[in-house]
């Protein structure tokens, strides 16, 4: 029997993503202008509130307008547990897709990678992707609107995340770190692909399962969605965010699990691998948050690479449809050879992922093939998936650690 709360913590850890501001409007002058809305909010519903200062952190709330409107929430930990400031570089962290900041936060600050990087020294910035819970504001849409969920990753990459390097650089006015998980490493990806001027504000990236090519993709469940176009029906339906409701989705995701003989009684792990090292106490802490809603089109246009095995901007479907957006019948690629070789990338992966899965990152490596030695660290362990990579009890000792010190070489 499926249930719905398996079914939302399922949705957890599926992806990552991203968030971003217009420059002119939000960087007027000088970092002066950055806001900082703490003062501002009364309610003791923010990640700040409810996640950080609840564990004894300093924490401050920032709002991000995207060029396209967006109002994106962050979260700034300036100083550690001790109360020391920060006297480290700022680290920019990338949830991925149906979360927000939250699952960064959720264990133990000996566990949590947010309260880790704090601790040791790290200004830690924690952003959280348009459509979700505490960034749903809009210059002029709500999310009642169709045309608030009118965007895929493309526009995370070209908006959202551009925004955000530029206002923590702005506003601690450094370089900064930047690690992704899932969906938060897809589009720094196509972002660095296209060698946006972006990379010249990052000192490193760091990868953790990384998302390039789908086409590999293990998890049957999600294999036959995209299979069946069960996004693009939705879509046509006029469900433009991304999960509908249970009673819609919880049946064909039944019929799904039951036809392709997929065990779904934990939908966790069939969406997302067998979790090694995830605390499974903390789940109903984690249903509090998520899952977090994203735009269906968004899905149609992840759907389209397990489909096609490409890293290409969204298909209009049509090649006269295509060519109003992009001038071409089909749609550009993100070629992943064109990121620069010499920029600092550390890239986690496991051996039990069923979304990043081994192959797939393969296959990113070998467009990485040419990276300047020494410039390009991998970490990979067998028995991770998906979600240990950000809820894993031991994450500390299997990821954070070297990827730590690989921030501090550089
Ligand atoms: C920085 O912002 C402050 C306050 O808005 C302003 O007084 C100052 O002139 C600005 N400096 C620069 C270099 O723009
Ligand atoms: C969106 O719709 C819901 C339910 O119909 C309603 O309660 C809510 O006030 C609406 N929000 C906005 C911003 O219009
Ligand atoms: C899935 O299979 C179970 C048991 O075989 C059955 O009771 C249930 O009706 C099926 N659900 C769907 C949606 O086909
Ligand atoms: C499905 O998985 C659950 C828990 O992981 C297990 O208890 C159950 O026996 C499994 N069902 C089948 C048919 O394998
Ligand atoms: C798992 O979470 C529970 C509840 O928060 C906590 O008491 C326990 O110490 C955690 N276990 C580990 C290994 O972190
Ligand atoms: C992390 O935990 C898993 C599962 O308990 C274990 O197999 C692995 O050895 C641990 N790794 C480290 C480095 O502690």
């Amino acid at each position: 029997m499926l249930k719905f709360s398996s079914v939302l913590t399922l949705f957890v850890l599926f992806f990552v993503s991203a968030n971003a501001l217009s420059i002119d409007k939000v960087f007027p002058g000088n970092a002066t202008d950055v806001e900082v809305i703490n003062s501002l909010i009364n309610d003791d519903d923010t990640i700040c509130k409810s996640m950080v200062q609840a564990q004894g952190y300093a924490c401050e709330e920032h709002k991000v307008t995207t060029k396209d409107g967006y109002i994106l929430s962050v979260q700034r930990i300036p100083a550690g547990r001790s109360g020391k400031t920060a006297n480290k570089p700022p680290v920019l962290l990338q949830h991925g897709i149906f979360v927000d900041a939250a699952p960064w936060l959720l264990n133990s600050p000996e566990e949590s990678l947010g309260f880790i990087l704090a601790d040791i020294g790290f200004d830690v910035w924690l952003a959280n992707t348009r459509g979700t819970k505490y960034s749903s504001g809009h210059t002029s849409l709500s999310p009642n609107d169709s045309a608030y969920w009118e965007w895929s990753w493309d526009e995370l990459v070209q908006y959202d995340l551009s925004a955000l390097v530029q206002y923590v650089n702005y506003a601690t006015g450094q370089k900064l770190h930047y690690v992704g998980h899932s969906l938060g490493t897809l589009i720094a990806l196509a972002s660095f692909s296209q060698q946006d001027e972006l990379i010249n504000k990052l000192r490193s990236a760091a990868l953790l399962s990384p998302i390039a090519y789908l086409n590999r993709i293990q998890s049957i469940l999600i294999k036959a969605a995209a299979q069946l176009h069960l996004a693009e029906e939705l879509d046509s339906l006029g469900y433009y965010e991304f999960p509908p409701g249970w009673d819609i989705l919880g049946p064909i995701l039944e019929k799904i699990c039951n036809e392709t003989g997929t065990n779904c009684s934990s939908i966790m792990t069939a969406l997302t691998g067998p979790n090694c090292c995830v605390n499974t106490s903390k789940a109903s802490v984690l249903l509090k948050h998520e899952p977090q809603p994203t735009a269906t089109k968004n899905i149609i246009h992840l759907s389209q690479m397990i489909r096609t095995g490409t890293i290409a901007m969204y298909d209009y479907g049509s090649g006269d449809e295509n060519k109003k957006h992009y001038g071409n019948s089909n749609p550009p690629a993100y070629d992943m050879r064109n990121i620069p070789t010499e920029l600092p990338l550390f890239l986690g992966y496991g051996g039990r992922d069923m979304l990043a899965d081994v192959d797939d990152v393969k296959a990113l490596l070998n467009d990485l093939k040419d990276h300047d030695e020494g410039e390009l660290v991998q970490v990979y362990s067998e028995e991770y998936a998906h979600a240990d990579f950000v809820l894993g009890v031991n994450a500390s000792r299997v990821v954070y650690d070297p990827m730590i010190s690989f921030f501090n070489l550089h």
